[in-house]
C-alpha cells in the first residue's frame, strides 16, 4: 500500500466551524503538551489540571502516553523512528480536538524536540508545552513504574535519559518545578497561563 496522499483525496468543508464550536463550549480549544522525562509527574500532573478543569466546566480530554500504546499506536516500539511516528499521530489526535473546541492534554515524554516543534506547527498558537522540569536523579529516584532499574541492568532498550536522548525544550510556555514543587502549585501555574492566555 502506498504511503502518498491520493491525489484524488479532496478537502471536504464543514457548516460547523471550530469558532461556533467554542462558542457552545464557552471557552476556546488548545493543547496543553507535558514533556518531560520519565518519571517527571506528566501523567500526575495533567491529570490533576484536568480535574481542575472539569470543576470549571472547561471541556477537556487527556491523552496518556501508556493509553494510546494500546490502540492507536499499539503497532509501534520505541526506536527513535516509531517514537517519532508515535508523536506525530498524537499531534494530529490532539489538533483534531483543538478543532473541536476542547482543551487537550497530553503527556508523552516525546523526547525530541523536533517531533514537539512538528506538532507545534501543525496546532499554530493554541500549542501550549508544558517542561515539567524534573532532574533525571529524582526520577530515578522515584522510579514509580521500576523502569529505571531495569533499564540501568541493561533490560530496556532505548530508555530516555539512560540509553536515549532527552532534549529539553529551550523556550517552553510553562516551566514546572516537578521535582520540587507541590502539586497543586504546578496545576495553578498552568490554569493561571490558560486564564492569561483569554482560552478559558
Ligand atoms: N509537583 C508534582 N507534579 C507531578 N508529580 C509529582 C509532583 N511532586 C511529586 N510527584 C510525584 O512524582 C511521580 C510522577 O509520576 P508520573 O507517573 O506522573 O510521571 P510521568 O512523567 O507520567 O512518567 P512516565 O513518562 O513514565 O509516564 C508521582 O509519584 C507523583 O506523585
Ligand atoms: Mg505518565
Amino acid at each position: 500500500m502506498s504511503k502518498q496522499k491520493s491525489s484524488d483525496v479532496v478537502w471536504q468543508e464543514t457548516h460547523v466551524s471550530q469558532a461556533m464550536r467554542e462558542q457552545l463550549n464557552g471557552h476556546q480549544g488548545a493543547v496543553l503538551w507535558f514533556t518531560g522525562l520519565s518519571g517527571a509527574g506528566k501523567s500526575t500532573l495533567a491529570s490533576a489540571v484536568e480535574q481542575r478543569l472539569y470543576e470549571m466546566q472547561v471541556r477537556t480530554f487527556l491523552i496518556d502516553g501508556d493509553n494510546v500504546r494500546h490502540g492507536l499506536c499499539a503497532d509501534l516500539n520505541f526506536s527513535d523512528d516509531d517514537r517519532v511516528e508515535n508523536i506525530r499521530r498524537v499531534g494530529e489526535v490532539a489538533s483534531l480536538f483543538v478543532q473541536a473546541g476542547v482543551v487537550v492534554l497530553t503527556a508523552f515524554i516525546s523526547p525530541f524536540r523536533a517531533d514537539r516543534d512538528k506538532v507545534r506547527a501543525i496546532v499554530g498558537e493554541r500549542f501550549i508545552e508544558v517542561f515539567c522540569d524534573t532532574p533525571l536523579d529524582v526520577c530515578e529516584s522515584r522510579d514509580v513504574k521500576g523502569l529505571y532499574q531495569k533499564a540501568r541492568a541493561g533490560d530496556i532498550p532505548h530508555f530516555t535519559g539512560i540509553s536515549s536522548p532527552y532534549e529539553p525544550p529551550e523556550s517552553p510556555e510553562i516551566r514546572v518545578q516537578t521535582g520540587s514543587d507541590d502539586l497543586q502549585d504546578c496545576v495553578q501555574q498552568v490554569v493561571d497561563v490558560l486564564q492569561a492566555r483569554g482560552l478559558i
